[in-house]
């Protein structure tokens, strides 16, 4: 496993593996790599063939925070990051820094202004602006052929692959389904900053949404999602919300699949989950 860390060198280090048969696939990442990652990047491996090439990008993205104590909370295990990502089989491991990535004054930005209007989009202002600016360089320095993403963040998922569709970036993307803990939570780095009293509760995310989105009628569905979060002293609602399963906006009929979409704060730390809602 080659491990490098500008633009530079990584385009030196995949011109080794240049010749070789099958895909260059990417997987970004902002590392504390946990099980959904490495799923992630078990579909790569799946993806690029037996001689691709599997490339994992690890940075922790400032552009695409919208908080500073976020951002410098985010954990960064980068030692054992790299030893998970070589038990995976994972060929190069692109390290940038923030330096090396984002010139003092750039002023180009990508930005999706449709699908990125609600939900994260909503209350995290210029947070899919960075997300959509990085994911592009990331494409462009690694000239991957394919790149995987989870559906447990799905607005990011539907908004990236949006911005492919809509400039025509040659990249395949690739659906990873959400990977749970035993009790249901979606795994995430920032699950570990949870408390173990908030730990034993957020499960609850998931259990609220899958039990609304049984229900038929859209306000009954929001009202229970709503009493059954605030039912817990300890979580507080960012945003919840049913939307279209294509284009995001909020629904008022079932009449085509829907998405019932949550983001809840224990303290400081903010997680998200979903679950698909069938029409009528
Ligand atoms: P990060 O939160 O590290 O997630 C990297 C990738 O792992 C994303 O595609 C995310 O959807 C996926 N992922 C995270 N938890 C998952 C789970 N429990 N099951 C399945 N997939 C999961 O998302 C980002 O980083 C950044 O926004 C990034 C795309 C790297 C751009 O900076």
């Amino acid at each position: 496993m080659r491990v490098v860390e500008t633009g530079a060198e990584l385009r030196e280090v995949l011109l080794e593996y240049a010749g070789l048969a099958g895909r260059r696939v990417l997987v970004p990442t902002m590392g504390a790599l946990h099980h959904g990652h490495l799923e992630l990047v078990r579909l790569a491996r799946e993806a690029a063939g037996p001689g691709g090439t599997v490339i994992v990008s690890i940075f922790v993205n400032p552009i695409q925070f919208d908080r500073s104590a976020d951002l410098e909370a985010y954990p960064r295990p980068l030692e054992s990051d790299l030893e998970k990502c070589l038990a995976a089989g994972v060929d190069v491991v692109f390290l940038p820094d923030r330096q090396s990535m984002y010139f003092p004054d750039r002023s180009t930005t990508v930005t999706e202004s449709l699908l990125s209007s609600g939900l994260c989009g909503a209350t995290r202002p210029g947070h899919f602006d960075g997300v959509c600016t990085v994911v592009l360089k990331l494409f462009l320095l690694s000239g991957c052929h394919a790149a995987v993403f989870g559906e447990k963040d799905f607005q990011q998922l539907a908004i990236i692959r949006r911005m492919v569709r809509d400039l025509d970036v040659p990249v395949e993307i690739i659906e990873c389904p959400t990977v749970r803990e035993s009790d249901g939570l979606a795994m995430s780095s920032r699950n570990v900053r949870l408390t173990s009293k908030q730990r034993a509760d957020a499960p609850r995310i998931r259990r609220v949404l899958a039990a609304a989105a049984g229900l038929r009628d859209v306000e009954e569905i929001l009202a229970s999602a709503r009493s059954g979060i605030e039912a817990s002293p300890l979580a507080r609602i960012d945003y919840l919300s049913l939307v279209d399963a294509e284009t995001l906006q909020p629904v008022t009929r079932l009449e085509r699949p829907a998405v019932l979409a949550a983001a809840v704060f224990y303290d400081e730390v903010r997680l998200i989950d979903h679950v698909g809602v069938a029409p009528l």
